[in-house]
């Protein structure tokens, strides 16, 4: 998704940017921009298709500097990747950097043209320039013409705007889309997000929902949607908020599988006893709502949706209460009937995605008891609007395809579970055990990440093939979607998951020797269902490819390859049998040559609807 980054200082401004552009490009994007004010009072602006490397090119043979500026990475969203339809927009003296969504663009194009402005672009950011020029030439300051601008605009917008009439201010708005301001010392920046400044400073303000603010090297001023100047409490992030840094792995992606063990422990850490789970970890008020809920109602977009999925069978198996789960697109726009006493939980690993944030601000009007979020980034939009939260602590996690998020919510879910199960028909033995198992997982990760040579040279089988199938029972459907979820975000190959039931249902039809059968398959009460159905494949010639408990007795044959995992208890299965499907999708992505950590089409935080 688009990623924004400014700088007002009073030394040259450019590197910073640059740096902070290349902190951003895991988001997902297809061109880059920069716009600075420079020594002689001109708008410099400069942009490229492509990665930030070809813009640095660009730069390089047509250098500029500055103490102002913007800059942007693009995820198409109106017109198509090209030079022209690239941020920085600009109007005359004007430049703009934008992240969002301008519903009303149409009109406002319509209107701007009559006034005799012409568009270099087809983006609806362009609209905003020529707004805020046009608002400007009527005699208003940079801060009053954005802020009267702003007003015209419907949809979703962070924006940086400059103008080399007031060469040292940079005005900034958050509407529907993240932004931070980074403080420095007699300097301060703006960015989409906190990663993006972390070379220049810890320490910063996240900007709440119709902010307005004008900044100048030496003072900030923040505006409320009321238009009240107000004060924002300055946050200096630690250590914990690690860098982003690929260490010694080829891959984002493949370091975040292989931190699993690690951040696993961390989520657990302090959230369970050697016996029980710690509700407080749910914030102080949790007790108080949770004796209250009798059912859930999760909502989640990609991966994290299937994490809300694999809750279902906890929630209703071990609490004995009802659990709804629906992806955020569907819900927000669906009139819902609100069951007494039900809880709303968001899932989310950025807390931003545009879909889960508007379907919480939805369930907030539509009567829940309260709200959840399970959420990777602390004071982030949904963190801060839920009533409840609970971190999962994977750390920043860059890999557009979600891998250690993934594993970290499904601990948070089984804690949430646990805490509901225990007002309802969980006894206190079978919470013992439960967690006893979670005590266990990040070994049992750890066994099943030293089998990495087996799965890389398994995958060799599937580089070739345009389609795959994965089949699971039980809680590993959930499981089995996520493993298709991955091979087809990151290898580009069509995979489809079914629950192994449905087979005969359609999916059979499909079924011959080039289309690869993922089967996971713990040893648990479905096994024997699962093997009936396996047997349907390998009848009309498929090439099974079994992730198996290693006491499952499935054996290898010509029809059959079987990747033996060490036995787990059936409650912690979903997550152990997920990093085996994860390595195997990097595997095949990496066989394939394709862009692993950033996907083609894909954005890593998806700010817009
Ligand atoms: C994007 C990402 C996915 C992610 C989904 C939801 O599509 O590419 O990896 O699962 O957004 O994101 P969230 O941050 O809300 O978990």
């Amino acid at each position: 998704m688009c990623g924004i980054v400014g700088a007002v200082a009073q030394r040259n401004v450019l590197g910073i940017l640059i740096e902070g552009l290349k902190r951003l490009e895991y988001r997902g994007y297809d061109s880059a921009g920069v716009a600075l004010i420079d020594d002689d009072l001109q708008l410099q602006v400069r942009k490229e298709m492509g990665k930030v490397a070809s813009l640095e090119a660009l730069l390089e043979q047509s250098p500029t500097k500055g103490t102002i500026g913007i800059a942007h990475t693009r995820w198409a969203t109106h017109g198509k990747p090209s030079q022209k339809n690239a941020h920085p927009h600009a109007s005359d003296n004007i430049a703009v950097v934008h992240n969002g969504i301008i519903e009303n663009h149409d009109e406002l194009r319509e209107e701007l043209t009559g006034k005799g402005y012409s568009f270099a672009s087809e983006t609806d950011t362009e609209v905003i320039v020529h707004q805020v020029n046009d608002l400007v030439k009527q005699g208003k300051d940079l801060f009053s013409a954005v802020k009267a601008a702003v007003e015209t605009f419907e949809g979703a917008y962070a924006l940086g705007v400059i103008n080399t009439q007031e060469p040292d201010r940079l005005v900034a708005a958050r509407s529907g889309s993240p932004l931070v301001i980074g403080v420095g010392i007699e300097e301060y920046f703006i960015a989409s997000d906190q990663l993006a400044l972390r070379q220049v400073t810890d320490r910063f303000i996240f900007l709440e929902e119709g902010d307005l603010v004008d900044i100048r090297n030496d003072q900030l001023r923040i505006f409320d949607a009321n238009g009240e100047q107000v004060e924002r409490k300055i946050v200096t992030l630690t250590e914990a908020e690690e860098s982003a840094d690929k260490g010694e792995y080829r891959h984002y992606m493949l370091k975040e599988i292989y931190e699993q063990p690690k951040v696993l422990r961390n989520t657990l850490q302090g959230r369970i006893s050697k016996t029980q789970v710690l509700e407080e970890a749910f914030g102080a008020e949790a007790k108080a709502i949770f004796d209250q809920v009798e059912s859930v109602q999760i909502v989640a977009c990609g991966t994290s949706y299937h994490s809300g999925l694999v809750a279902k069978y906890w929630m209703e198996d071990w609490a004995g209460i009802p659990c709804y789960v629906e992806v955020a697109s569907e819900f927000r726009y669906r009139k819902v009937v609100v069951p007494k006493n039900s809880l709303f939980v968001t899932i989310s690993q950025s807390g931003e995605t545009a879909d889960t944030l508007a379907a919480l601000r939805s369930a907030k009007e539509a009567g829940y008891l309260a709200s959840l979020t399970i959420c990777n980034v602390a004071n982030s939009s949904l963190a801060r609007e839920s009533d409840l939260s609970f971190m999962t602590l994977a750390g920043p996690e860059i890999g557009v395809a979600s891998t250690k998020a993934f594993t970290t919510q499904l601990v948070a879910l089984q804690l949430l579970s646990i805490a509901l199960g225990r007002r309802h028909n969980l006894s206190s033995d079978k919470e013992q055990a439960l967690v006893s198992a979670l005590h266990q997982l990040p070994q049992l990760c750890e066994d099943v990440l030293a089998l990495d040579d087996t799965i890389l040279h398994t995958s060799e089988a599937f580089s070739e093939k345009h389609h795959s199938l994965f089949l699971g029972r039980g809680v590993q459907y959930p499981v089995a979607m996520e493993g298709a979820l991955k091979l087809k975000e990151i290898s580009y190959i069509h995979a489809e998951a079914y629950p192994a039931g449905e087979l005969k249902h359609g999916p059979l039809a499909l079924v011959d020797s080039d289309m690869p059968i993922v089967a996971v398959a713990p040893n648990d009460d479905l096994l024997e269902k699962l093997k009936s159905n396996l047997q349907e494949v390998q009848a009309r010639g498929g090439k099974l490819f079994v992730f198996a408990d290693k006491n499952s007795g499935f054996v290898n044959d010509e029809s059959t390859v079987v990747i033996n995992l060490p036995h787990v208890d059936d409650s912690i299965a979903p997550l152990v049998y997920t990093l085996p499907l994860q390595l195997l999708s990097y595997h095949v992505a990496v066989l394939k040559g394709t862009d692993v950590d950033q996907p083609r089409n894909l954005a890593k935080s998806v700010t817009v609807e």
